[in-house]
């Protein structure tokens, strides 16, 4: 199959490249680079021994989009093209819906002027807004609690409607819990740019020396030891999730929405334990109040997943961790190391 990543150079994009080139897919990629480096598709490229078309594109760009689809012959899409960081999403939200929305908006205009009607959607768990209880279902009610998670059910009604319109698309929306973990080989990892937002490339740069200490946003939840509980997945399953949606979905007419997780729950101080035992050093943290916004406990059931997709996520915790530290202790620097 001929597919197109969009983000195909961000963390989850490159790491799905890699699972589609060595299934034998062929890939193009589209990224603006606004979040990521071309580096990593060399990454993808030495790590597969095979070749692809980049184009350097913004999907705010609908001419230079539209090329991309004259130039190739596209079968299927996968968008993981958007802007991400949720607490900057609060600071600056025309920027995120612009982004977010007008580029899906875009991309799915010119699929149709091409007749392209298969895309696979990075949605996010953060759809479930403040969910009542755990684990989650795909059926649980939807609400968001801040602009980046409202562009990402913004989107997802969107595609329903693009679908309700014309029968002919297969959309695949697919729900990730938190993805973390890197590529086997420590040559591709997560590079965030700044200071990081998430938990595990935090805890990942405390350990290189990067940052002094871990803050521990609040230990007073009604979880295991208090601290906020979440699903994490190794970026690789999310990454084979996506094929197994591709091989299975493309071309079956409907809108089909999957949690990606794990349907386990860690702490924050578990995960800092099971870095510890990766890393071989006791990692300094402190306990710091509840970051606004947080639930205690998120975590998903990937039975549909299981069910119509046959695929389960594989790697344990202790795997991510250990995955994680190959990438930041010989890439201190990510990409630019
Ligand atoms: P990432 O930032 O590493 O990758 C996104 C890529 O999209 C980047 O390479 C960026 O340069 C590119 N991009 C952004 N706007 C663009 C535009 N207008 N035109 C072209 N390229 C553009 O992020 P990621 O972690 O790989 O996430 C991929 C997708 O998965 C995103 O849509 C994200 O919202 C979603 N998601 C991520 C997480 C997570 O925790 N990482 C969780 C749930 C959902
Ligand atoms: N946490 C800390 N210290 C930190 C960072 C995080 O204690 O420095 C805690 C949080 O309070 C939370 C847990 O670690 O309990 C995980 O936090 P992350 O920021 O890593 O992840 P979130 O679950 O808040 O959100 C992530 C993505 C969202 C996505 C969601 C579900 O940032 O975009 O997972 O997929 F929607």
């Amino acid at each position: 199959m001929n597919i197109l990543v969009t983000g195909g150079a961000g963390y989850i994009g490159s790491h799905t490249c890699v699972e589609l080139l060595n299934a034998g897919h062929n890939v193009v990629v589209l990224d603006n680079l606004c979040n990521s480096s071309e580096k990593c598709l060399d990454a993808v490229r030495s790590l597969t021994g095979k070749d692809f078309p980049f184009y350097k594109v913004d999907l705010l760009d609908y001419d230079a989009t539209n090329r991309v689809f004259e130039e190739n012959k596209i079968d299927s899409v996968i968008h993981f093209a958007g802007l991400k960081a949720v607490g900057e999403s609060v600071k600056i939200p025309l920027r995120y819906y612009h982004n977010n929305i007008t580029g899906t908006l875009n991309l799915v205009d010119i699929m149709e002027k091409h007749n392209v009607y298969n895309i696979v959607f990075s949605s996010s768990a953060t759809v479930y807004g403040m969910p009542k209880t755990v684990p989650i279902t795909e059926d649980f009610p939807l609400s968001t609690t801040n602009p980046y998670g409202s562009t990402k059910l913004m989107i997802e009604n969107i595609l329903q409607d693009v679908y309700t319109a014309n029968n002919k698309w297969s959309i695949t929306l697919l729900r990730y819990f938190n993805p973390i973990g890197a590529h086997k080989s420590g040559t591709m990892g997560e590079d965030p740019k700044g200071i990081p937002n998430n938990l595990l490339p935090y805890v990942a740069q405390v350990a290189v020396g990067k940052l002094e200490k871990i803050h521990v946003f609040g230990n007073d939840y009604p979880t295991v030891d208090g601290t906020g509980v979440r699903d994490y997945i190794h970026v690789v399953d999310l990454a084979i999730g996506h094929l197994k949606s591709i091989e299975i979905k493309t071309g079956e007419s409907g809108v089909h929405i999957y949690n990606l997780g794990t349907g386990n729950g860690y702490s924050v101080l578990q995960i800092i334990h099971a870095f510890e035992k990766a890393c071989g050093k006791t990692l300094p943290y402190q306990i710091d109040p509840r970051r606004p916004g947080d639930i205690a406990e998120c975590y998903a059931n990937a039975k549909k997943a299981e069910k119509e997709l046959g695929w389960k996520a594989e790697r344990g915790i202790d795997e991510m961790c250990e995955d994680s530290w190959r990438w930041q202790s010989t890439h201190p620097d990510g990409f630019n190391s």
